[in-house]
């Protein structure tokens, strides 16, 4: 390939990937995706989906069977350590040693990457700012909390400089202080251009992170494209209504909708997305509800993935 065409390849392309392992299970079954260079992409699905495997298979750690891969047009096997230059990968478990500090660790990685001293000490500096750490910088690891931990493995998989960030599960089991603290690296991260892929269960988090999302599933992607284009395909909406006084015993039957009492106060609500709402106060009204205030139900990811997978599950 020339170097032109390779300035317009997509930071990652998969065609026909296939997995068997040794043991005979099929992890992937033929996948294929690309991710366009400055997206923020989510590899969505269930456990033993096949997540791991692809990103294995992407950062070099597993060989495929069959398929192709290639990062900003070099292909992972005939190419390979050209391809892992451009990849920077946070793996699931932290996996640094925990009495270095930071700011060593940084610069032990990149050293063992070829990183002169001097050039990996300021790059050290300026990735521990952008992590948040660099008043940390001189701790022992040990005693860095947990999101400072996690920030710290992104803070080193950048000191090689990656064109494509890849994280595995990157806030699986951290509560939500951690995952919005990362997930400010991270916007800020894919800001300064560099592409991220990242595999999560919390489908709210690739909601608000990802432009473009892939789900998978049994080894097989189910579904792809935009996030918003995945979301408008929902054709159900849902609504929790805060209610004024006690709901009566016996709900309103409105065609096509599914109201259910929450709590005594709360009723929750799901409707087709092209119905007109009037239609479901009007019914309240009648019933003697009186609506006080309404949220959005913030699940439609979550729905929308148990709906594809059910339907794969029907369909196999
Ligand atoms: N090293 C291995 N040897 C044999 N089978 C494996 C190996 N790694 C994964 N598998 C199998 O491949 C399938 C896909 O696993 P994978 O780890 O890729 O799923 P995943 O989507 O990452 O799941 P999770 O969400 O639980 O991390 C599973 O059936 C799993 O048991
Ligand atoms: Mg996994």
């Amino acid at each position: 390939m020339n170097p032109d065409s390779r300035s317009q390849a997509p930071a990652l392309r998969v065609r026909d990937l296939r997995k068997t392992y040794d043991t005979g299970v099929q992890a992937l079954k033929g996948v294929s995706l690309e991710v366009q260079e400055g997206d923020f992409f989510a590899l969505l699905g269930p456990n033993g989906a096949g997540k791991s495997t692809l990103i294995g298979i992407v950062s070099s750690l597993v060989n495929l069977t069959e398929g192709q891969v290639e990062v900003f047009g070099t292909d992972l096997v005939r190419e390979r350590s050209a391809a892992m230059r451009l990849i920077g990968l946070v793996p699931q478990e932290i996996n640094f040693n925990l009495f270095e500090k930071p700011f060593d660790i940084l610069v032990n990685y990149a050293g063992f990457y070829g990183m002169p001293r001097e050039e990996a000490e300021a790059l050290a500096e300026a990735e521990l700012k952008r992590a948040h750490l660099w008043e940390k910088a001189q701790v022992m690891s040990r005693t860095l909390s947990g999101g400072m931990k996690r920030r710290l493995m992104i803070a080193r998989a950048m000191m090689t400089r990656p064109r494509l960030l890849i994280l595995d599960e990157p806030t699986a089991g951290v509560d939500i202080e951690i995952r919005r603290d990362m997930w400010r690296v991270l916007r800020e991260i894919n800001g300064a251009g560099t592409t991220i892929i990242l595999t999560t269960h919390y489908l709210e988090e690739a909601e608000s992170l990802c432009r473009h999302l892939a789900i998978i599933n049994h080894g097989r992607i189910v579904e792809q494209g935009p996030m918003r284009a995945l979301l408008a395909k929902l054709d159900v909406e849902g609504f929790l209504f805060d209610i004024d006084g006690d709901l009566p015993a016996q709900l309103p039957a409105i065609e096509g909708v599914t109201l259910v009492a929450a709590d005594a106060h709360t009723l929750d609500l799901e409707m087709p997305r092209a119905m007109d709402l009037n239609r479901i106060f009007a019914a309240l009204q009648a019933a003697g509800i009186r609506v006080r205030s309404m949220r959005t139900k913030s699940n439609r990811l979550e729905e929308l993935f148990v709906r594809l997978t059910a339907n794969l599950e029907t369909k196999a």
